[in-house]
């Protein structure tokens, strides 16, 4: 692979920097060496009605067991709104853009407090107690992100779960978790077309009821204004609740390591994961990554496109930047409605300073063609960001010439949905940028590459990327099941945390993601497991077997390729297709949809019957020449016929 080329700091970025690159590597040589003097300072950045006395206690071995300032109360709610009052009060906190580019509002922190202290009355008065699961089910509108701050306030643990999932996915990480009160929406809009938000969630509470949850209430925000169904006694709407409840509520005190969410994450076996994150750790992280990676200055108008029902949007449009007393822009809509140059006219029409994005959108818009973006003046931006997944140089280099102009710097992030923060990413001021390259850890940060074996590698190396050490915005556990925490994070490599993500390291000391090493597969963005989609597929009754790889995608960085065996004496037709891939969409959500379906009378398989999945990517890949060692397989017969199966696939 020939190097990247360098995009030096600019040398403007010498009076805006927050971090230039001499206090990014002593920062961090401290960060590495005294963590307890380090963070013992930045945990000061948050208000704390208790002060911690302890600051690190972790450990990566035995039962793996992470807590940060756990003798300190603070609350995450009073950090992203009380305490902001008597200076920023008037200020804005939430610019909302919604789908319909004539609908916008501007909330400020005061009008914010209000909402959100009426909110939690709400909740209160409802039976909602300190500790109880509250399921988030929202559009992209300001009401969700009152919600998350309500369950914050009082000290309920909020789940939100994203607004494109399917009834089932709801009803599983309601009785997952024990909610017994979903916060929801009559409708979402998003590019002219509803969703039926409402509707979904009374599906998925019956699904829950007969699983042994019932949710109590439910309190549905007026969106589109469309009827919709309603059970007396259960349902009540929002705005009638909210105006006729109390505008005072005083911030619940919690223990810095209460829970603070849950967030369901794919992993590479079985059902989403709960990753819980608690209060004091996640906050000062979340905020700390927010002011330095975005180089966030007091006045800056902020946005980052992902929706709430993601990590992205817990913490880089909700609590890293209201806790740093921030603008923070929220979109209802997508990238190409009313047309492809939706984000370019938001940036201009509220002067967006600094901008996240996906990839994924980019590759999008990239292939729309440059006059969309050029119409626009984008004089405004000083930052741009990159998240999900790994960005491929030309869609880096597009970025930086046609949206940036050659004078922004991208900062691209490399995290995930256990970290609750940003682990890998460059300091606009402080480091120079590759395209393609997460560049060098945050402070604190310590990345190990292993090798399949567990040996560890220096210097420039491919391997597996774990962590060594703990941070504060750490997940603690998988909500219900510590041992499958231990099992999935900390058993590969004992004693690291494994991120399941392979990675580069080059002689610069840059890191370099690769994409994942286990069965997680990362569409536009979204991360999914193979075995769910095998399951939503093996759940329909013409199918016996299924399995599920990915392979790469222009737009979508990968697509999901599915083999499917059908019963005996059911034919293979494209309605049955048509069929499968709306199936999974019903099963699971329109993100996991097949893009590819052959239908496959036999699968790859060991002599003990394990699917080999690596022959399966490889032809998913359409890459026949490296299908390596078939010997071992049952029926070595069963390729032959894939093969020529695929080759006569569009
Ligand atoms: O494979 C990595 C990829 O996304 C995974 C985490 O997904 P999720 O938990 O949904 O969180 C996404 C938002 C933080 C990682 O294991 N990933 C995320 N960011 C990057 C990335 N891969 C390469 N470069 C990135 N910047």
């Amino acid at each position: 692979m020939t190097e990247a080329q360098l995009h030096p700091v600019q040398p403007e970025w010498k009076e805006r920097a927050l971090i230039d690159d001499a206090t990014y590597r002593a920062w961090y040589e401290t960060s590495v060496r005294d963590p307890e003097a380090f963070w013992n300072k930045h945990g000061q950045r948050i208000d704390w009605s208790k002060p911690f006395t302890k600051v690190k206690n972790t450990s990566f071995d035995g039962d793996v067991s992470i807590r940060w300032f756990e003798d300190g109360e603070t609350n995450v709610a009073a950090n992203c709104i009380d305490r902001h009052l008597a200076e920023r009060g008037d200020q804005v906190a939430i610019i909302w853009e919604g789908d319909d580019p004539k609908d916008d509002r501007k909330i400020t922190y005061r009008e914010m407090h209000d909402q959100v202290c009426r909110l939690s009355n709400v909740l209160k008065e409802n039976g909602v107690e300190k500790g109880d699961r509250v399921t988030i089910y929202m559009p992209m509108i300001p009401e969700a992100a009152y919600a998350m701050l309500a369950c914050a306030r009082i000290g309920a643990v909020h789940s939100v779960v994203f607004g494109g999932f399917s009834p089932d996915a709801l009803a599983g990480r309601i009785v997952d978790c024990q909610s017994t009160f979903l916060i929801t929406a009559d409708e979402g809009l998003r590019g002219g077309k509803t969703i039926p938000l409402k509707d979904n969630a009374d599906k998925a509470l019956d699904i829950a009821t007969r699983q042994g949850v019932t949710v109590r209430s439910v309190v549905v925000v007026k969106r589109t204004g469309n009827s919709v169904g309603w059970v007396e006694g259960r349902d009540l709407w929002y705005h009638d609740a909210v105006e006729k409840a109390s505008p005072d509520c005083p911030a619940e005190a919690m223990n810095a390591e209460d829970p603070l969410f849950i967030l369901y994450t794919s992993g590479s076996t079985g059902k989403p994961k709960g990753v819980l994150h608690t209060t004091g750790g996640y906050l000062v992280y979340a905020a700390m990554t927010h002011e330095y990676v975005f180089d966030y200055h007091d006045g800056d108008i902020y946005w980052c496109t992902a929706d709430v029902g993601w990590v992205t949007g817990h913490s880089y449009i909700v609590y890293g930047p209201l806790a740093n007393g921030a603008t923070t822009l929220m979109f209802e809509g997508v990238p190409n409605y009313p047309d492809q140059s939706r984000f370019w006219k938001i940036i201009d029409k509220h002067q967006v300073n600094i901008f996240y994005t996906a990839p994924t959108a980019l590759r999008a818009l990239m292939g729309a063609g440059d006059r969309y973006v050029t119409s626009s003046s984008r004089k405004s931006l000083k930052v741009l960001g990159s998240v999900g997944e790994p960005i491929n140089p030309e869609a880096w280099e597009w970025y930086y010439k046609v949206v940036g102009d050659s004078r922004v710097p991208i900062v691209d992030t490399w995290w995930q949905t256990e970290t609750g923060g940003i682990l890998i990413t460059p300091l606009p001021g402080a480091t120079d940028l590759k395209a393609g390259s997460a560049t060098r850890p945050f402070f604190g940060v310590q990345p190990q590459l292993v090798d399949a074996e567990g040996g560890v590698l220096e210097g420039a190396a491919d391997g597996n990327l774990c962590i060594v050490d703990s941070w504060p915005g750490q997940m603690r556990t998988v909500y219900g099941d510590h041992e499958r925490f231990v099992q999935t994070y900390f058993s590969t490599y004992p004693g690291k945390y494994f991120t399941g993500d392979g990675c580069r390291r080059d002689a610069d000391g840059y890191y370099w993601i690769t994409g994942r090493v286990d069965d997680v597969l990362n569409v536009s963005g979204h991360r999914m497991g193979t075995a769910e989609v095998e399951s939503a597929l093996v759940s329909h009754d013409k199918v016996s077997e299924a399995a599920v790889v990915g392979y790469p995608h222009d737009v979508k960085g990968q697509g999901i390729y599915c083999y499917v065996t059908l019963m005996n004496g059911v034919e293979p037709t494209d309605a049955l297709r048509k069929e499968l891939v709306a199936h999974v969409r019903r099963e699971i959500g329109a993100i996991a949809s097949p893009d590819k379906i052959q239908f496959s009378p036999g699968l790859p398989k060991t002599r003990s019957g394990k699917i080999m999945r690596r022959i399966l990517r490889k032809i998913a890949e359409d890459d026949y020449g490296a299908l390596g060692d078939t010997s071992t397989l049952a029926d070595p017969a069963v390729v032959d016929d894939l093969v020529s199966n695929r080759q006569n696939k569009k």
